[in-house]
């Protein structure tokens, strides 16, 4: 197995959901870095060239926020705190944070101050960010001069040069900060002199090395989905230990899109099919929380599971599950030390926890993001018709398929959805425009001004086309049901039919269509439309259609029975997460 070389750059984690990103994007560089627990004392740091302290959903005044060892400061190598990680350089070496008026959620213009430092070297002068924050650096610690600014912000890059020591409000690590990738190879080149000592080539017999070295004499059990991630865990679990070793069953958990169990039968022919469409849809019967229906799938998988060993005579000791899960799977979960609880993925309810403490589990995928993932697969020979398909969340339609337990007229009973405002879970009502003016300028900016300037507000959605007014219009009390499943995997066809035809399905990264239980007496659903493009699922854009194709589509959806209305979602992410629940 390849042995890892010492981390040049130590990742310190202070809690944010971007803190193994931060790692990622440095490995990319050809240098390797890890993450560690932020407190970690300066002397057990002191191999590493330089450290990020990542962003954190704490404040630094909170009692009990995580925090770094103050040490870090005057060892020898540089820092360059992100977002939370600049609050507590400006905190522990005697600055001020302030709580700000109003959050600064997407993306921002960062305008210089003082450009001619090592860390933004070859920057222009104004360039695009990407801010999630409320507090604010108002003061600035000694030896430290302002470098950049926003509108909002008046401190959006510090830094004592001399020192080797630096503090950006934005993420450098997430794309849509436009010169970020820039501004971290300053800073491992020419603020730390890092040399590149780390091959992402070599993954691959990584990846197969660690998976016997788990499984040791054992077999693997393998659930696939017919998805990008677990068809290539499966791959390279039938890679690392021969195909005789590693069994996979397709569970049809009812809760999948339409022709999806065709397709897997034809694109893994060595897969068994499980047909389990009774038992889930009994087991979700009238609930109506989104934690709570991913806990029962993810249990129901285990019972299946369960039934599916005992048929096949895999009770006797020899046999592990696999799963596909990757890495944003487990860090929303809470995966690192001290992550909030963005949503309790389905293969990480507490019995996939058990078996996970019990060694019972491997899961070859569980440190990669998507686009690696696919990287992978391509090298590992994989067709692009597996790798291209867009992500499917395991929960499937289920949390596309919005429930309530009240009814009564909207918006006084409001759709909730989740979102992600600052490192930590939102679940707010959305705001419904009544109108989609698609050809107005700047659709998206007003949306996120709406969002950041509403207390409360994660996400925004535009009535396309619709039966009757929205003012007319409530919320039903509704579940899980075959009706609704099925009229929801009829809307979700319609759609990815047209994105087919006319290409769109191309231009975006994922097309979640979602069901929500807002409609009229005799139509009482309506779809929503939520195209978005990404890289890694942790951040995204909400992407317009063309205006044409838009209302040919809404017309073919409202035709749909039960349907009422068709909205779109203009939300980027975050605030609001890509799937609604
Ligand atoms: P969110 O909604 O958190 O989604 O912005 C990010 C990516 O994760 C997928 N997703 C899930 N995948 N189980 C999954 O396997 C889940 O419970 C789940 N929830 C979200 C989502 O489709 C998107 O690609």
């Amino acid at each position: 197995m390849q042995v890892a070389p010492t981390p040049q750059i130590a990742v310190l984690d202070a809690g944010g959901q971007y803190c193994h990103l931060i790692a990622r994007k440095v490995r990319e560089f050809g240098v390797y870095a890890a993450v560690y627990p932020s407190e970690t004392p300066a002397h057990a740091l002191s191999g590493a060239k330089g450290l990020i302290i990542s962003g954190g959903p704490s404040s630094v005044y909170d009692a009990g926020s995580p925090t770094v060892d103050p040490a870090i400061f005057s060892a020898l190598h540089p820092v360059l705190g992100i977002c939370y990680g600049l609050h507590l350089a400006a905190h522990l070496l005697g600055g001020t944070v302030t709580r700000g008026v109003k959050g600064e959620f997407g993306i921002a213009t960062l305008e210089l101050e003082n450009p001619s430092n090592p860390l933004f070297d070859g920057l222009p002068p104004m360039q695009q960010v990407w801010m999630s924050h409320r507090d604010l650096v108002t003061g600035l610690p000694e030896g430290f001069r302002n470098l950049g600014r926003t509108v909002t912000c008046p401190v959006a890059a510090a830094g004592d040069v001399a020192r080797g020591l630096y503090g950006v409000q934005f993420h450098p690590e997430v794309v849509h900060t436009t010169h970020g990738k820039r501004l971290l190879s300053n800073f491992l080149f020419n603020v730390c002199g890092c040399a590149q000592d780390w091959d992402p080539g070599r993954r691959i017999p990584m990846v197969e090395e660690s998976i016997r070295e788990t499984v040791g004499s054992r077999n693997v059990f393998f659930f696939t989905s017919g998805g990008v991630d677990s068809t290539v865990a499966y791959t390279l679990c039938r890679h690392a230990l021969g195909a005789d070793r590693v069994r996979g069953v397709y569970v049809d958990t009812g809760l999948m899109r339409e022709g999806e169990s065709e397709f897997v039968k034809r694109a893994m022919p060595t897969v068994s099919i499980e047909s389990a469409q009774d038992e889930f849809l009994l087991a979700l019967e009238g609930v109506c929380d989104p934690e709570r229906k991913r806990q029962i799938i993810g249990e129901q998988f285990l019972k299946v599971q369960e039934r599916v060993a005992e048929q096949y005579g895999l009770l006797d000791g020899h046999w592990i599950l696999g799963q596909g899960t990757i890495y944003p799977d487990t860090i929303e979960s809470g995966g690192t030390a001290k992550a909030a609880l963005i949503k309790t993925h389905h293969n990480r309810v507490e019995g996939v926890q058990r078996l996970l403490e019990l060694n019972l589990i491997v899961e070859p995928l569980s440190s990669f993001y998507k686009d690696e993932v696919r990287e992978i697969g391509r090298e590992l020979g994989l067709p692009a018709e597996l790798l291209d398909r867009h992500p499917f969340p395991g929960p499937g339609l289920a949390i596309r398929c919005l429930c309530s337990s009240e009814s009564g007229p909207w918006p006084s009973t409001p759709i909730n959805s989740v979102g992600v405002q600052g490192d930590s879970r939102s679940y707010a009502p959305v705001h419904i425009v009544d109108e989609f003016p698609i050809a107005a300028a700047g659709l998206h900016a007003t949306a996120t001004e709406l969002i950041n300037g509403t207390d409360g507000v994660n996400r925004v959605a535009a009535l396309v086309a619709s039966r009757s007014p929205l003012s007319e219009m409530q919320v039903s009390a509704s579940s899980l049901t075959a009706v609704r499943l099925a009229r929801l995997r009829r809307a979700d066809h319609i759609v990815r039919s047209a994105c087919d035809r006319t290409g769109f399905e191309k231009r975006v990264w994922q097309f979640p269509v979602i069901l929500i239980p807002l409609g009229t007496a005799d139509l009482p659903d309506s779809i929503v439309l939520r195209p978005v493009d990404s890289v890694d699922g942790m951040t995204a854009q909400s992407v317009l259609m063309e205006e044409r194709e838009l209302r040919k589509l809404a017309e073919e959806l409202l035709a749909v029975d039960g349907v009422a209305a068709v909205l779109y979602d203009l939300t980027h992410k975050p605030p609001g997460t890509i799937e609604w629940e």
